[in-house]
């Protein structure tokens, strides 16, 4: 039977936010519109649909022209994000305080037919996806944009917002520099991106560090002490070191700052560590900067914004031509579809044998192995 023609659907946004959200959000707002579709916003991820009490406006926003008008290069969503609540593992607690975990995703489903959503476009990392495929799994029209900062997503060459956070990370290690060398110091510069390095190395490589080290490569800290005095005998009294925050030593552990169940753990910390070590180390004046959510602000890049306007106006496109249960896919020159179910769940790690990383090794970048 084919299925009944579109006339309204709902966006979303979920997990951490990224430059280019807003333009994924305007994209397919206008490609809706021109299609004759309604098109509504949920707020904080599905927060909108699940605690509707919890908003004056009832959880959902009517997105038209003039709500999406000049939002393109502003970071954040203007439907807000959130990275708890996942309708996979709702958080309930009872009377004496006690949490469990509840599977709501019948109820979101149903929630969407209640407000005769007829069908989704769902922008977020891993998590999200993995959320989105099961609601297209159970019976609900889906698409799927990857976002993400930290790039890691499988499927896709890219994510928006990556571009973002290492234009602004290789700004800051520009920065970095000159103190650095002003004062002789070793500068270390903790960047996120989760269990994956590559905002590290992208930014570290752009940036001209002397060493990255990143999840995908375990390091041992005398090889960033020998790659420090090495320097010094070549005449350069300061060394950049970019850290991933999932970097760790070989034979060491992850550096957590917060673990809540049923949340994604918060990783940081190993900057502070490293520096510590350091300076114990080489005697040398060790200073730490830790860029955090200020890789996550900000006005998107021309490419993030480009990357994010063309998944957005092909999610749209994705659902006029019938599909669901896809995700949208950064594929040289195109932009393609892959099934949700080949991304959920996935995570895509820097290759050991990239070309990012043979340039680096050319260059004389330490990865501390
Ligand atoms: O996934 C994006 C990201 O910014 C990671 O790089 C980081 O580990 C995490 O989110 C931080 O999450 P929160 O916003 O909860 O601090």
């Amino acid at each position: 039977m084919p299925a009944m023609p579109i006339k309204r659907i709902a966006i979303s946004t979920g997990g951490g936010d990224a430059p280019g959200l807003n333009a994924v959000i305007r994209a397919v707002v206008l490609s809706a519109l021109s299609r004759g579709w309604e098109c509504y916003g949920i707020r904080d991820g599905y927060n909108g649909l699940l605690l509707p009490e919890q908003y004056v406006d009832g959880g959902l926003i009517r997105l038209t022209r003039e709500r999406v008008r000049g939002i393109t290069h502003l970071g954040g969503t203007i439907i807000g994000t959130t990275n708890r609540n996942s309708p996979l593992e709702y958080p309930i607690t009872d009377k004496d305080g006690n949490v469990q975990y509840v599977d709501r995703t019948d109820e979101l489903v149903r929630r969407f037919m209640l407000h005769h959503i007829d069908a989704l476009i769902t922008v977020g990392g891993d998590g999200s996806l993995a959320i989105a495929n099961v609601l297209a799994q159970k019976g609900l029209r889906v698409i799927g944009v990857p976002k993400t900062i930290d790039n890691d997503l499988d499927r896709t060459v890219v994510t928006f917002g990556f571009d973002t956070a290492v234009a602004f990370a290789t700004e800051c290690l520009d920065r970095l520099h000159t103190t650095a060398a002003s004062h002789g110091r070793v500068m270390v510069v903790e960047v996120m991106g989760r269990y994956a390095g590559w905002i590290a190395l992208h930014a570290g490589v752009a940036g001209s560090a002397d060493v990255i080290l990143i999840p995908e490569i375990p390091y041992d800290l005398h090889k960033v002490v020998a790659k420090i005095r090495e320097r010094e005998e070549r005449g350069a009294n300061f060394t950049i070191i970019v850290v991933a925050e999932g970097a760790r030593s070989i034979g060491g552990e992850l550096v957590v700052k917060e673990k809540t169940p049923g949340r994604a753990e918060r990783l940081g910390g190993i900057g502070e560590k490293i520096a510590t070590d350091l300076q114990a180390l080489t005697g040398k004046e060790t200073r730490v900067v830790v860029l955090g959510h200020l890789l996550r602000g900000g006005s998107p890049t021309a490419q993030d914004r480009l990357i994010a306007l063309r998944f957005g106006a092909a999610a749209v496109r994705a659902l006029a031509e019938g599909q669901s249960g896809i995700m949208v896919a950064l594929d040289p020159p195109n932009v393609n579809y892959v099934p949700l179910a080949e991304v959920a769940g996935r995570m895509r790690a820097v290759p050991l044998d990239c070309d990012t990383i043979m340039t680096a090794r050319d260059l004389g970048i330490c990865f501390g192995d």
